[in-house]
């Protein structure tokens, strides 16, 4: 789908149809809502005086024109209350009414700029907002069926914006949209791939494509070369698999006069079955999806080579499959991770946080700082925030702070996890520095606790995705399977650590 934003009246586009909005409890619509209602002959404003309309949030109207406008249909989204209205509900409406509207069969769609008027929204974040709903609304993946579902499709949508100025920042804004969209949609594609089309092979292939593209710095690191560098943890989890290990190392230098480094690791384990300690069968396909963290890891360092923000960042994937074999790792075994420490195995599905222990210890000896990692680490995550928001742990408040706000801007929420001291007990191993599993009680953070032995003193935050990577059902501008988070917020935060 193509995004335009042009300047003029809605009612005299030549498309299929056209999107306007009404506020919960508004009794006359304002704006451009009004322009169409006059252009009807006052049929907004006839349903919402019996009722029919009352702007609630995602409620949908559809009224056929009949030939009183060009376009044949005119859509009426609510917006729910003007009190708290903001960039994530014009996400959510957007998404609402371009699916219905393309289930309608529309193929040219136009939209007035949700909340930029009444609703005291800056315009460039709604414009940026409607491109990232419509996109992220829209998106399926039907790579392997031979023939596609529906047909329809929205070809065009064009964002009507009545005023001249300030046109050049909302040009600006659609494309910051639309950048950020494509490349949650690129981690979607990734995650949603089965393993047999998503092996550590093909994870470092399509590393290689986007840092063409893009003219970033890469390297794979290969078997060999882990040895070299004491990667215990990543070998000793490939160990059972056919698939060649890969450490794929992406960069980014967009400022120069900067020691500083960011460095963004991701989890990218392209199939988990547990391993020796093998997982139930049950919804073990979505282990499928155990490479969501470094998948967001590559998207966002292409849309970062495409924005070109003023900072240095570097992106890190240990990946590997997780399978049960005759050379498999096994419980009991002990694994000497690059920092030198020694960890005892005491369940092999507990697996993400030592492929985790050598990234991260990789990124301290390089020096990057501050440290974000990203990993679908733990079933007690999922278990504790469900698929609504992300778990977030560290060891500096300042940067917790900064991403939870990255995230929230991005509508990709985050939830802050405590990190006590005791916690740390409950990794304490008899016969080596740590084990890799810490109990039942408190799962998601004995891991972070676990990861947090290879970071040092860097600042450093860990985001379990567990929970939030994936959904069984549609929400809004998340269709059912990969969500692609939280690659807007890991570029969020890196456009706004360059402008400090
Ligand atoms: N990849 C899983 C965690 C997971 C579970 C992600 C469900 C997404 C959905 C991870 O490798 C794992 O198996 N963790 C174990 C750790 C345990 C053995 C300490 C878990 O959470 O059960
Ligand atoms: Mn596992
Ligand atoms: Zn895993």
């Amino acid at each position: 789908m193509r995004i335009k934003i042009v300047t003029g009246n809605i009612t005299e586009l030549a498309v299929d149809a056209i999107v306007v909005n009404l506020f919960d409890g508004v009794k006359t619509p304002g704006g451009a809502t009004a322009a169409v209602d006059k252009a009807l002959d006052g049929a907004i404003s006839n349903l919402i005086a019996k009722g029919q309309i009352k702007g609630k949030l995602n409620e949908t109207t559809l009224i056929h024109t009949l030939g009183k406008i060009t376009p044949e249909m005119v859509l009426v989204v609510g917006l729910g209350k003007k009190k708290g209205f903001n960039a994530e509900k014009i996400r959510q409406v957007t998404a609402t009414a371009c699916k219905l509207l393309r289930g309608a069969g529309a193929k040219q769609v136009a939209t007035i700029m949700h909340g930029a008027g009444a609703g005291g929204i800056a315009p460039p974040v709604a414009a940026q907002a409607i491109t990232e709903g419509s996109l992220l609304g829209l998106y399926k993946f039907e790579r392997h069926k031979s023939k596609r579902s529906d047909k329809k499709e929205i070809k065009e949508l064009i964002i009507v914006e009545r005023e001249q100025k300030g046109f050049t920042k909302l040009k600006a804004a659609v494309r910051k949209g639309t950048i950020l969209a494509k490349a949650s949609m690129l981690a979607r594609d990734m995650v949603n791939q089965p393993s047999n089309f998503m092996t550590p092979t093909d994870m470092a292939e399509k590393a290689r494509e986007i840092a063409g593209k893009w003219n970033l710095g890469i390297e794979i690191l290969e078997r060999d070369q882990m040895k070299e560098l004491g990667m215990g943890g990543l070998l000793g989890v490939a160990q059972g698999s056919q698939q060649p290990p890969k450490f794929i190392i992406l960069t980014y230098k967009g400022n120069e006069n900067s020691k500083k480094t960011l460095g963004i690791v991701g989890k990218g384990l392209t199939f988990d079955s547990g391993g020796i300690s093998i997982k139930p069968s049950a919804k073990m396909d979505e282990m499928k999806g155990d490479m969501a963290g470094g998948a967001s890891v590559i998207a966002a360092m292409g849309a970062i080579g495409e924005l070109k923000p003023k900072i240095n960042v570097t992106g890190l994937i240990p990946a590997t499959e997780n399978l049960p074999s005759g050379t498999a790792y096994k419980p009991g075994d002990i694994l000497k991770a690059m920092n030198g420490k020694t960890i005892e195995v005491l369940n092999t599905d507990a697996e993400g946080r030592l492929i985790l222990a050598d990234a991260l210890s990789y990124a301290n000896k390089q020096g990057l700082s501050p440290i974000v990692d990203i990993a679908t680490l733990t079933g007690a995550c999922q278990v504790a925030l469900g698929d609504i928001c992300t778990g977030a742990f560290g060891n500096n408040q300042r940067i917790i702070d900064k991403l939870i706000q990255a995230g929230e801007v991005a509508g990709e929420r985050m939830w802050q996890m405590p990190m006590y001291d005791e916690y740390s007990e409950l990794i304490k191993s008899s016969i080596a520095d740590i084990k890799n599993t810490g109990g039942r009680g408190g799962g998601a953070i004995t891991a972070a606790k676990f990861l947090a032995e290879f970071v040092g003193r860097t600042p450093w935050v860990h985001l379990d995705i567990a929970g939030t990577f994936l959904l069984e059902k549609d929400r809004d501008y998340f269709p059912r399977g990969a969500t692609g988070i939280p690659v807007r917020t890991l570029v969020n935060l890196t456009l706004t650590m360059a402008e400090e």
